[in-house]
């Protein structure tokens, strides 16, 4: 029998990566490779990484160079890199960081343990072919830092809307989606072990478009036959394109309890000309139309939102426009970044990436101010209110307090009384910061 073989996997990026984490620790299971938490023990790392901004990119080769202590103790210690930056680099990463052994692209999963036996025969190896199919419908993934209540389901693969300022199209390929059999398979799977949650993950949730004889199953469909699978499963999604966001789905989230009032819908600038520029595909005016309609059919519906400052000839109107936006909105919560160059992209190729740092700092500085003072005033006019809470997990300040989110997506503290984790409690809201929500149960 063949020895089996500790693999320590860690993680940069987004949700999406996680996921594919997890099915990779599935992938490699078949192949007697076992996830292990505690990386000294590892035969073999997989970095799973993130291109999204500069910044992404260096935490990864920081952390590459720590791993030279570990290979020092274990020469025969496999380092391989995967996700992203592996295929937006290629064989170039092996010149610029020699620690590494394995290279492999989002869609060459598959390949790993044969990539992992010519590393062990001495040879460095790659992967980095992109696929217009693969969405390893048929892996049941591992779950790996689980809470046992939540866990992701990942729906479709890549993206084509080629935003100008962004990398994701080429290091994910083109847009997939997954067939909506083996996502009910897993959903199903998942309420057998006791999870009460799953978040639908792609890169564009709301382009999901699968084709059934003549039938034709979109996003709104998918959710529904997912809503009516049990009604104690929560669900939620990430991320939504606002171009693609319909009354369809927004009626579907309204029509179904346990679809979570909580959308998540990138705006990325306030203003016109930079809409375009970033090749959004929306207006602002569009935008504004999307948010009323959330308003109208879902009210009480909490709102969040990504947002890039500094982007390719912003000036201080359009930064202007982007704050009253966030104004009229009132998002409830924000992601918010510098632009950040990315190669290859229509931005780094046709556009100046003008703003100096210092000004795309002080912007940024002031879209988190006013975030924060948002975030504020939605919190404090959730206090009296009564909510349906989720439990994930004891709270990080007191073990004698438990952690869950409402179906806006707040994190919403209560005392643990005989309550555990993966009950639904009814909680009311008796004070608030800007990050929690704390009440007590009733
Ligand atoms: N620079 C800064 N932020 C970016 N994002 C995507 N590309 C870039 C970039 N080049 C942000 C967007 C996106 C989120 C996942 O990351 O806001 O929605
Ligand atoms: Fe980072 Fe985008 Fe890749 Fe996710 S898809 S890991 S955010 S570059």
């Amino acid at each position: 029998m063949e020895k089996n073989l500790n693999l320590y996997i860690e993680t940069f990026g987004c949700q999406m990566n996680f996921s594919d984490s997890e099915i990779v620790g599935s992938l490699m299971a078949d192949n007697n490779y076992f996830t292990i938490q505690d990386i000294s023990l590892a035969d073999v790392i997989f970095i799973n990484t993130c291109s999204i901004r500069d910044r992404a990119e260096q935490r990864v080769r920081k952390r590459l160079k720590e791993f030279r202590s570990l290979k020092k103790k274990n020469p025969d210690l496999i380092v391989g890199v995967i996700g992203c930056m592996a295929e937006r680099l290629k064989d170039k990463l092996f010149e610029e960081e020699p620690i590494i052994d394995l290279i492999a692209g989002p869609d060459a999963y598959r390949d790993l343990p044969s990539l992992l036996n010519k590393v062990k025969i001495g040879q460095k190896a790659a992967n980095i072919l992109l696929s217009a199919e693969e969405t390893y419908a048929d892996i049941n993934p591992v779950r790996l830092d689980s809470n046992g209540v939540s866990a992701f389901i990942s729906i479709m693969r890549g993206c084509q809307n080629y935003c100008s300022y962004c990398v994701v199209p080429f290091t994910r390929g083109k847009e997939r989606s997954r067939d909506p059999e083996s996502i009910i398979k897993e959903a199903h799977n998942l309420i057998s072990m006791g999870y009460k949650e799953v978040t639908l993950l792609g890169q564009n949730v709301n382009s999901y478009s699968w084709n059934q004889g003549k039938e034709e199953i979109n996003f709104a469909s998918l959710l529904k036959m997912l809503a009516e699978v049990d009604p104690a499963l929560r669900l939620r999604f990430a991320t939504s394109n606002p171009k693609d966001l319909s009354d369809e789905l927004l009626h579907t989230i309204a029509n179904h309890e346990n679809i979570c009032n909580s959308i998540h819908l990138p705006v990325q600038s306030g203003s016109d000309k930079i809409l375009k520029l970033m090749n959004r595909k929306y207006t602002r005016s569009w935008y504004i139309d999307r948010i009323k309609a959330i308003r109208e059919i879902i009210p009480g519906c909490a709102i969040s939102t990504d947002l890039i400052t500094g982007f390719c000839s912003e000036t201080e109107e359009d930064h202007m426009e982007t704050l009253s936006l966030m104004e009229w909105v009132g998002y409830d919560f924000a992601f918010m970044f510098k632009y950040s160059e990315r190669p290859n992209t229509t931005a780094a190729e046709k556009y100046n990436d003008d703003v100096p740092d210092s000004i795309k700092g002080k912007r940024l500085k002031e879209i988190i101010d006013l975030q924060q003072k948002l975030s504020l005033k939605s919190n404090m006019k959730d206090i009296g209110e009564k909510f349906e809470v989720l439990t994930e997990s004891i709270s990080k300040r007191s073990d004698e307090q438990l952690s869950g989110r409402n179906s806006q997506n707040k994190v919403v503290v209560f005392p643990k009384e005989n309550y555990k984790t993966g009950d639904y409690v009814d909680v009311v809201i008796t004070d608030c910061t800007t990050a929690t929500l704390i009440g007590k149960p009733i």
